[in-house]
């Protein structure tokens, strides 16, 4: 095997807020049935942050796990990289705020705005920079989606949920780490899927909140055919990249937006739903959040063993997009 980037990955960690909304609390909100989300979508409940619960308590939490996990003091981290879309604030960085509640200053900390594929983009950045930080890195994928939802609308309200996914990795002179990892990005399609206003395009107004400007819009459709073509070919690329034959891939962890697009993109990747690890069920999409929480669980649970190859494949706003192969 030929290693692109070797690292260790020391520890994963993952936290999903208290309250829990079921396709049947939606019922009562919206025009929509328990049977039409779990037919189109494969999402039986999600979870939801407190009003006073940001994106970095998520992180905070799911960082004291992993950093439990992984045997490490807070104290040796070396830097923390953050793949978010609902930061705390615009500034300071979630990464800034992860550090405070760490309580670890000096290190380098700041974000990744990369919408559902902001792990795989903080894992490239991250696994570039270890060998100058030589020192574990902290990388989150979270995001609080219900803050920035539409609860009107139950073409995208019935998707969205609250998490997040902490991976804790170190240099190593192991044979493990990337086999090969790859990103993209489209921008004239960023339209698709975004959030209007609150940037320097739309600052906020009276207006633009009484337009619901500030939350979600997305083409639904459109991205279901853009995410499976992409995530996809992207997957193949990954595993061709990786030089691993496709038979190989002991697991696939997929971004988790919606269960017929993880189903179309195996078919297209030629990855069977059998090898792959679909928890979409229990927390619908938390964009950048539900590849290290997917991947926690597989981890935790056993099913993601060491030396285990394993593929990655995300597909988001932006559009963003990303693909990779490690062993564990
Ligand atoms: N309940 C009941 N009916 C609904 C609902 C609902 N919640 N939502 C839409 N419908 C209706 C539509 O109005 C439409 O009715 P019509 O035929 O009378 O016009 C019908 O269901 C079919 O609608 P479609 O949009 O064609 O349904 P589709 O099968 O495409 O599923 C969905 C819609 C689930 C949104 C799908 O397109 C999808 O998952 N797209 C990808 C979304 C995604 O991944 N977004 C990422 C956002 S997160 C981020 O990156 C920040």
């Amino acid at each position: 095997m030929k290693f692109f980037r070797r690292f260790k990955i020391l520890g994963t960690g993952s936290f999903l807020p208290e309250k829990v909304l079921t396709n049947h609390d939606l019922e009562k909100m919206v025009d929509t049935s328990d049977e039409w989300i779990k037919t189109r979508t494969g999402i039986e409940k999600r979870h939801i942050a407190a009003n006073n619960e940001a994106t970095s308590d998520m992180i905070f939490a799911a960082a004291k796990d992993a950093l439990k996990n992984a045997g490490l003091a807070a104290s040796a981290l070396g830097a923390i990289i953050v793949g978010t879309v609902t930061p705390d604030t615009m500034f300071p960085s979630t990464g800034c705020w992860v550090q405070r509640k760490l309580d670890i200053p000096g290190i380098p900390a700041f974000d990744v705005s990369a919408a559902c594929s902001g792990f795989l983009y903080g894992m490239e950045i991250a696994t570039s920079m270890l060998p100058s930080i030589d020192k574990p890195i902290l990388v989150a994928g979270a995001d609080a989606l219900s803050k920035i939802t539409n609860w009107q609308d139950r073409g995208t309200c019935v998707l969205m949920g609250d998490g997040a996914g902490v991976v804790i990795i170190a240099p190593t002179t192991e044979d493990r780490g990337y086999l090969s990892s790859l990103l993209g990005a489209d921008g004239a399609l960023g339209e698709l899927l975004i959030q209007h206003a609150g940037g320097s395009r739309m600052p906020a107004s009276h207006e633009t909140v009484d337009k619901n400007l500030h939350t979600i819009d997305m083409k639904g459709n459109e991205i279901f055919k853009h995410a499976v073509r992409t995530m996809g070919d992207a997957a193949v690329e990954a595993i061709a990249k990786s030089g691993v034959p496709p038979d190989d891939i002991d697991m696939f962890v997929p971004h988790q937006a919606n269960h017929r697009i993880i189903e179309a993109t195996c078919r297209r990747a030629k990855v069977p739903l059998s090898k792959t690890h679909i928890t979409i069920s229990w927390h619908g999409n938390m964009s950048a959040g539900t590849i290290p929480i997917a991947f926690h669980d597989a981890v935790s649970k056993g099913i993601i063993k060491r030396d285990d190859k394993v593929l990655f494949a995300a597909f988001g706003g932006g559009f963003t997009w990303g693909a990779s192969v490690l062993v564990f």
